[in-house]
C-alpha cells in the first residue's frame, strides 16, 4: 500500500480577488504536493473558498449582488488564478457547495444531540473581519491588531459549543505532538495560551446574520462561519457528516496557514474533530506572513499583488520560484518589486538560466553527445552518477519544510558549474575531448538540479531534463530572459 499524503490550504475568504498572502499558501501546498506525487504517495491537495457569513454578506451588498452571486465571481477568480499557476489540486472546496452544506448540519445535529452545543448567550466583541469573538485583551487601543477596527458590540441568545470540554484533552495531545504545530515557537505559543487562558465556550450560530447555513434544529439561526468552514477540510475528501466515519485521507498529513489563524485551528477546529470521533490533523505548518516594503498589504494602501501581477512580469515558473524564495518559510518576509527584480535577475536569468544557455551552446557548437543519467523521481538516483549526496540533502530540507534551503543548495551546485566554466574556459580548448570532459560533469548537474527544481518550477524543469537527455543537447530558446 502505498503511503497516503493530504495537505490542505484554509479556504480562503471571497471578500477579495487572490493576492499574493494567499498565492504563498497555496504554491508551497502544490510544491509539497507535487514533491510527495514525485516520492511515489498517494496524495490530496486540497484548497478552497469561505463562502458564508457576515463579511461576506456586506461585501456583496456593498457590491449590489446577491451574496451566492458575487461569491460565484470570486470562487471563480481563485480558480482561475491556481489554474494559471499550474497549482495540482486534487479539489476545490466552496463552503456553499450542496454536500458541504448538508454535511455541516448533520454534523452539528449530532453535536447537538451529544450534548455538546447547548442555547446559551453571547455578550462581548465581535470582529467582523476575522469573523472572531474577542476579548478585551486581545485588542490594541481599542482595536482588533490585526485589522485595525474597533470590534461591534454583541449581545445574542446562540447556540453554544463546549469547548472548555476539550481543553484537557487537547493540550495533552498538542504537547505530545498527537497534534504536531509546526514551528516550535508557534507549538509553544499555542501551549502558553491553554495553560494561561484557557479555552472558553465559544458561539457557534448567529441570529443576526442570514448569509450561513441554518442550523438545522432552528433555523432562525445560521451556523457560526469558522464552524462552517473547518467542516471543508472533511467535506472535500467527500465526507457526509456522519460522526466517526472517516473518509479516505483523513487525518491530513499537513495543513498549512499562517499565524492569522493558527489559534483557532489549534482549539475550535480540533475539539471539533475530538466532539465528532475523529482523529486530529498530524501536522499544522504556519508559515510566515508577507509584507510589502515593511507595510501591511491592503487596499486602502494601494500595494496589494496579485498573483497575475507576477505571471505578468516573470512568468508562472519564476513567479513560484521567487515567492517561494522570498523568505526562510515560518518566518516573515518582506517582498518588494525590487527584491523580485534582483533575484530574478541573479537566480535565475544569470544563474540556471545563463549555465544552462552556455553548456548547451557550447556542447552544440562542438556538436558533442552525451549521455547522462537522470533521476527517476524527483530527488530519487535511479543510476549512480546522478548526485546521491545532493538528493540527499535536498530531501532533508524539504522534509523539514526547509524550501529556501532546499533551493540554495541547488543555487550552490550551480555556481560550482559557473566556477568551473570560468576557471577551465573551455571556450578557449579546442580539444573535443578537454572540452567534453569538462561539460559533462556540469551538464549532469544541471540535469540533478532541474529534476529537483521540478515541484517548484514544474515546466520549465521538464524543459531542462528534455534539453539534456537528448542525445545531442542544443541551445535552445533562453529560459529566463533578463528583466
Ligand atoms: N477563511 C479563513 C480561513 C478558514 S480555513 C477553515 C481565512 N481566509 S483568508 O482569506 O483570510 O486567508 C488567510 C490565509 O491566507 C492565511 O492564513 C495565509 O495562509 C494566507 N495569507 C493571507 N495573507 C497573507 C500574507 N500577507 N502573508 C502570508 N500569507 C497570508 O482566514
Amino acid at each position: 500500500m502505498p503511503k497516503k499524503f493530504y495537505i490542505t490550504t484554509p479556504v480562503y475568504y471571497v471578500n477579495d480577488v487572490p493576492h499574493i498572502g494567499h498565492t504563498y499558501t497555496t504554491v508551497a501546498a502544490d510544491i509539497l504536493a507535487r514533491w510527495h506525487r514525485a516520492l511515489g504517495e498517494e496524495t490530496f491537495f486540497l484548497t478552497g473558498t469561505d463562502e458564508h457569513g457576515a463579511k461576506i454578506e456586506a461585501k456583496a451588498k456593498e457590491m449590489k449582488l446577491e451574496p451566492k452571486q458575487y461569491a460565484d465571481k470570486i470562487a471563480a477568480a481563485f480558480k482561475d488564478a491556481w489554474k494559471e499557476l499550474n497549482i495540482s489540486n486534487d479539489g476545490f472546496s466552496r463552503t456553499t457547495d450542496q454536500i458541504h452544506m448538508k454535511a455541516v448540519q448533520k454534523a452539528l445535529q449530532f453535536m447537538y444531540d451529544k450534548g455538546d452545543i447547548y442555547l446559551g448567550k453571547y455578550e462581548g466583541l465581535y470582529c467582523r473581519d476575522c469573523e472572531q469573538y474577542k476579548n478585551e485583551r486581545d485588542l490594541v487601543n481599542g482595536e482588533c491588531p490585526d485589522h485595525k477596527v474597533a470590534p461591534e458590540k454583541m449581545s445574542e441568545e446562540c447556540y453554544t459549543f463546549k469547548l472548555s470540554k476539550y481543553q484537557d484533552e487537547l493540550l495533552e495531545k498538542i504537547k505530545k505532538d498527537e497534534l504536531q504545530i509546526l514551528p516550535l515557537n508557534r507549538k509553544n505559543e499555542i501551549v502558553s495560551f491553554y495553560e494561561k487562558e484557557g479555552l472558553a465556550d465559544v458561539s457557534f450560530s448567529r441570529k443576526n446574520v442570514n448569509w450561513g447555513i441554518p442550523i438545522p434544529w432552528d433555523k432562525s439561526h445560521t451556523v457560526y462561519v469558522w464552524a462552517d468552514a473547518f467542516l471543508n477540510y472533511l467535506t472535500g475528501l467527500g465526507w457526509d457528516g456522519s460522526a466517526g466515519k472517516s473518509p479516505k485521507f483523513w487525518p491530513a498529513s499537513v495543513q498549512l496557514m499562517s499565524k492569522d489563524i493558527l489559534r483557532v485551528h489549534s482549539t475550535i477546529w480540533p475539539a471539533m474533530l475530538l466532539s465528532l470521533q475523529l482523529s486530529l490533523p498530524e501536522k499544522i505548518f504556519v508559515h510566515g506572513y508577507f509584507q510589502i516594503n515593511g507595510q501591511k498589504m491592503g487596499k486602502s494602501l494601494g500595494n496589494v499583488i496579485a498573483p497575475q501581477d507576477l505571471i505578468k512580469k516573470y512568468g508562472v515558473d519564476a513567479s513560484r520560484y521567487l515567492i517561494m524564495s522570498a523568505a526562510a518559510f515560518g518566518h516573515d518576509g518582506d517582498i518588494s518589486w525590487e527584491k523580485f527584480d534582483d533575484k530574478y535577475n541573479a537566480d535565475l536569468a544569470n544563474g540556471l538560466g545563463n549555465l544552462a544557455a552556455r553548456v548547451s551552446n557550447l556542447l552544440e557548437i562542438n556538436n558533442l553527445e552525451l549521455k547522462l543519467s537522470g533521476f527517476a523521481r524527483s530527488g530519487i538516483a535511479r543510476k549512480t552518477g546522478s548526485d546521491k549526496k545532493l538528493a540527499k540533502a535536498y530531501q532533508a530540507n524539504m522534509q523539514a519544510f526547509k524550501f529556501d534551503e532546499a533551493l540554495k543548495i541547488l543555487r550552490e551546485k550551480l555556481r560550482d558549474g559557473d566556477e568551473i566554466l570560468s576557471d577551465t574556459k573551455p571556450w578557449k580548448s579546442k580539444d573535443k575531448k578537454e572540452i567534453e570532459n569538462i561539460l559533462e560533469p556540469v551538464a549532469q548537474d544541471i540535469l540533478n538540479v532541474a529534476s529537483l527544481l521540478k515541484p517548484f518550477m514544474p515546466t520549465v524543469s521538464e524543459k531542462i531534463i528534455k534539453q539534456f537527455s537528448a542525445k545531442q543537447i542544443k541551445k535552445g530558446e533562453s529560459l529566463f530572459p533578463r528583466i
